[in-house]
């Protein structure tokens, strides 16, 4: 029975590429010299799936990948419920945090009742200030979220942060960690029940492998 796994494009897929790689896991093609999104595993029945971030849950939950390595702040987003999380990889760490002007940061009287908040993560960005009970606006956006206070569009933003040097190249503060985020092995539920005697085994070789490389 062959076997898709959804790698997340971008710094997920080039962290963890490496150590499927040590593992044995020896694409036909490298992505990095290759337009094809989807790439067989040498020798293996199976295959490796190349899709953007934000759609890899989809792919896992609707069946069209039993494996995914997935960013845990995309799976809050979209409601992680309908898959299995099986491990954290360690692999692209970062943490998600809510950030504002360094100027501003020096006084809350600037604050009007309600705040605007620009992110890519509304669902996250409501429940966090609901949990808070803070009245808030949230903008949804795309990227360059840095810019936006500066542009006026809002007075804070909730975005990734790694080292701190796009928030500092900004003039930005972190004001509060919301949570720590790193990629994630999720499984499509249906397929684990039904593809148990081939996903173990390649769920626990992936396990060993990344517990190899942290
Ligand atoms: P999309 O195309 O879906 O918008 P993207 O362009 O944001 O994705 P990346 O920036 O590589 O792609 O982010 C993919 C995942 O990598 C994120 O969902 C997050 O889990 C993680 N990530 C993002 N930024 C960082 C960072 N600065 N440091 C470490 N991990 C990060
Ligand atoms: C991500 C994130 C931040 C930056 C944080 O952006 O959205 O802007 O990394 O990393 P740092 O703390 O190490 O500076 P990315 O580089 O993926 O660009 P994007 O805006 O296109 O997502």
């Amino acid at each position: 029975m062959s076997l898709n796994i959804a790698l997340s494009k971008g710094r997920i897929l080039k962290q963890t590429l490496p150590v499927l790689e040590q593992a044995g896991f020896e694409l036909a093609e490298h992505p990095d010299e290759s337009r094809k999104l989807l790439i067989p595993v040498k020798n293996t029945d199976i295959n490796v799936i190349i899709v953007r971030a934000t759609d890899a849950p989809t792919y896992v939950r609707l069946g069209a990948a039993d494996l995914g390595l997935v960013g845990k702040d995309v799976l809050m987003e979209t409601g992680g419920s309908d898959l299995y999380e099986l491990y954290d990889t360690g692999m692209a760490r970062c943490r998600l945090a809510l950030a504002e002007l360094v100027d501003s940061a020096k006084s809350e009287s600037h604050l009007p009742a309600k705040i605007k908040v620009a992110t890519k993560y509304e669902n996250i960005a409501r429940d966090y200030f609901a949990r808070k009970g803070i009245q808030s606006e949230i903008i949804k956006l795309y990227g360059s979220m840095e810019l936006a206070p500066h542009a006026g569009l809002c007075h804070r933003i909730i975005d990734l942060v790694d080292t701190g040097g796009t928030l500092k190249a900004n003039s930005l503060v972190e004001k509060e960690t919301i949570c720590h985020i790193s990629a994630r092995l999720v499984a499509n539920k249906v397929s684990y029940k039904l593809k148990r005697a081939e996903l173990v085994p390649l769920v626990d070789s992936l396990k060993q492998a990344f517990e190899h490389a942290e």
